[in-house]
């Protein structure tokens, strides 16, 4: 569920907040790649020609008006949707066929605007499950959680690496929704992803909650040596803050991929993002 942006976005900091470290290298090939995708629902044409890259020390940011196309960009750069036309490269290698699950163990993981949590698993049990995945281990979910000493390891470094020590025995469904948003993001963490793509990860949370909830899982990332993250975000003060690029959607297509000083410097581009601001008079 998407909220309306909001466009009161302060200028960008000169280094972004949450900024996985430049590489060394200039110009690496890209990590993840689209070449001009187009995908169709039936006859309507949601995906138009869209060619994105995005490189090892990035923090890109996809904008734009709700339907202009942000998840369904998403879906394809995480294998979960197959382009209609064109191709996505993930490491240099085409990632037709392959599959969101393979991608995961591979090093690309994803959150889905919708938080997706048991509610009826605990803190530990939820990071568990992924991190079990991870190491290719089987867990019977129904004995006890976590007997594995190297998992309850890992288990209690993500949950310090999200602000969730305290809550490891709570269950899901009794976090407040920014902790739902943070374990939502430390089960894909589990997987030790060098790309991570966060589709609207403060939505439905509170404005006062969501400034920490991107403090904490952007410093995770941060920590836990994640080489790209790709967000989907509506609110404008939190994609300044933390972006180094924005690539602003419109009907599908690519309207902007700019640096933030350049992106906040263009109305027309704003307006198109944001909507027009109206006037206390109107
Ligand atoms: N499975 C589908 N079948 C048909 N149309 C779809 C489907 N998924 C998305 N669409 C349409 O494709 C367009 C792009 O949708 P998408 O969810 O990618 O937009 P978005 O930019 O993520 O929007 P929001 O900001 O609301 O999350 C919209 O017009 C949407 O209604
Ligand atoms: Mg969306």
């Amino acid at each position: 569920m998407s909220r309306q942006p909001t466009s009161n976005a302060a200028p960008p900091a000169e280094e972004p907040k949450g900024a996985p470290p430049r590489p060394t290298e200039h110009a690496p090939s890209p990590l993840i790649e689209a070449r001009s995708v187009c995908k169709n629902y039936g006859a309507f044409r949601a995906l138009e020609n869209v060619s994105i890259a995005v490189r090892e020390g990035e923090f890109v940011s996809i904008v734009g008006p709700n339907g202009a196309g942000k998840t369904t960009l998403v879906n394809l750069l995480t294998g979960l949707l197959v382009p209609t036309k064109g191709e996505v490269y993930f490491k240099g290698r085409n990632i037709a066929g392959v599959g969101p699950v393979t991608l995961a163990t591979q090093g690309m993981a994803r959150t889905f605007q919708l938080v997706q949590i048991f509610p009826e698993l605990t803190v530990a049990e939820t990071i568990a499950t992924a991190a079990v995945t991870r190491q290719g281990k089987r867990w019977r979910l129904l004995s006890p959680l976590p007997q594995d000493a190297e998992i309850a390891t890992r288990v209690a470094e993500i949950a310090g690496l999200f602000g969730l020590s305290s809550r490891l025995a709570t269950l899901s469904r009794l976090l407040s929704q920014g902790e739902k948003k943070l374990l939502d993001v430390a089960s894909a963490f589990a997987l030790d992803p060098q790309v991570i793509l966060l589709d609207e990860p403060t939505s439905g949370v509170s404005t006062a909650e969501k400034h920490a909830v991107m403090a904490t899982l952007a410093g995770a990332a941060r920590a836990a040596g994640v080489q790209a993250i790709i967000l989907v975000e509506h609110d404008m003060d939190l994609v300044a803050a933390y972006s180094r690029r924005i690539i602003a959607l419109s009907e599908g297509r690519v309207l902007a991929d700019l640096p933030p000083e350049k992106f906040f410097a263009d109305p027309v581009i704003i307006e198109t993002v944001v909507g027009k601001r109206r006037g206390v008079s109107c």
